[in-house]
């Protein structure tokens, strides 16, 4: 065994050697150690699809792409609608067009051979600090360090590491940089992603099975489940506004109109209110009434949104005319059938719960 192997290394590479998924882009560890290089097209194409993707899903769209467009010449003479149809499905579409701009720059500027140095790599379109350690790594054997959410997941748990992400991010490059052997970096690199994808598990992870399970502090205390730690989840803000409930004193019918198509709860039915939404309040008070009437207080009602809560005041005002504004009345047998949303219900039950003066 070479000298500047760490146990870690050498011990994660010796299961590598027998555990290596097959990949279609990947040179299985008894041929790369025979001399066989991977091809770095076929490394950069599977690298830039499995961006936000799974293996599973990226293999048939691997495929598809290296048959029609095998080397990287072809792929940049391609139309981009036919790039762009060949992508369909697999999401994130900036990528697609990335992806084809990086191949006209590899064939035109690089004279069709993709460049063998990570700060190289990372000039190119579509490709960041993570893509470009990676094609140097596996392609052209720089021990660049290779950092992915598997192999955050897998060096949090070998440390410990009780700082959340993203805040940890810096300790977790340090330390796979410190771990990244000078011998078979690619192959390195590869392990501790097939590590992350198939042992070092989100959940439930495969202790038992781990090849550096001596190495890992998470493994020793019985916490591994704990890390990676998130942070905690950032705090909600309260929006305020205002809704006006308009009741007809002879039916106590209530006036309601349409929300706009655009923005919270669009096309839905309410009371008019003012023009509260998840980043700005809307207008509280009497005076940010749509029509004047003789409006009171009612109550507020608390409501919880995915990102951010929403206290809105209730007004009532008791009328006999119809309001100066788009809408209709809406009587309470009708109101089951409308498209009220659970705030505007909510709203609705505050405002007619106070029927002070006009249902005695
Ligand atoms: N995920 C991203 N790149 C990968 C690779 N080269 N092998 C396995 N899983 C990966």
């Amino acid at each position: 065994m070479s000298i500047n192997q760490s146990p870690f290394s050498r011990e994660l590479l010796q299961w590598y050697d027998r555990h290596a998924r097959a990949l279609p882009w990947r040179v299985p560890p008894a041929e790369r150690a025979a001399g066989v290089r991977p091809n770095a097209y076929r490394v950069w194409l599977s690298e830039i699809m499995l961006q936000q993707t799974t293996v599973a899903a990226v293999k048939s769209y691997f495929e598809r792409f290296v048959n029609r467009w095998p080397e990287v010449g072809h792929l940049a003479a391609a139309p981009e609608a036919a790039v762009m149809g060949e992508w369909a499905g697999l999401g994130y579409y900036a990528r697609a067009r990335n992806l084809h701009a990086c191949a006209r720059t590899v064939s035109e500027r690089f004279g069709g051979e993709f460049p063998q140095t990570a700060a190289e790599l990372k000039t190119l379109p579509g490709i960041g600090d993570y893509t470009s350690a990676a094609i140097a790594a596996i392609a052209f054997d720089e021990p660049a360090a290779v950092v992915d959410g598997n192999v955050e997941r897998v060096v949090t748990r070998l440390l410990a590491l009780a700082t959340p992400l993203p805040s940890a991010k810096k300790a977790i490059r340090t330390e796979v940089e410190r771990l990244t052997p000078h011998l078979r970096p690619g192959d390195f690199a590869q392990a501790m992603m097939d590590l992350g994808a198939t042992v070092c598990t989100p959940t439930r992870p495969a202790c038992v099975l781990c090849p550096v399970r001596a190495h890992c502090r998470a493994a020793a205390a019985g916490t591994q489940e704990q890390f990676p730690v998130k942070p905690p989840k950032a705090a909600v803000p309260t929006r305020k506004g205002a809704a006006f409930v308009a009741v007809r004193r002879r039916d106590g019918a209530v006036w309601l109109r349409r929300r706009t198509e655009k923005g919270m709860l669009s096309g839905m039915s309410e009371p008019p209110s003012s023009a509260w939404n998840a980043r700005a309040d809307g207008a509280t008070g009497a005076g940010a009434a749509p029509f004047a009437a003789a409006w009171r207080l009612c109550g507020p009602v608390a409501h919880g949104f995915t990102h951010f809560k929403l206290d809105l005041e209730v007004w009532r005002a008791d009328v006999d005319a119809d309001p100066p504004i788009d809408g209709w009345w809406s009587r309470s047998a009708d109101q089951a059938g409308e498209a009220l949303p659970t705030l505007m219900r909510k709203v609705l039950k505050s405002a007619l719960a106070d029927s002070a003066d006009s249902l005695s």
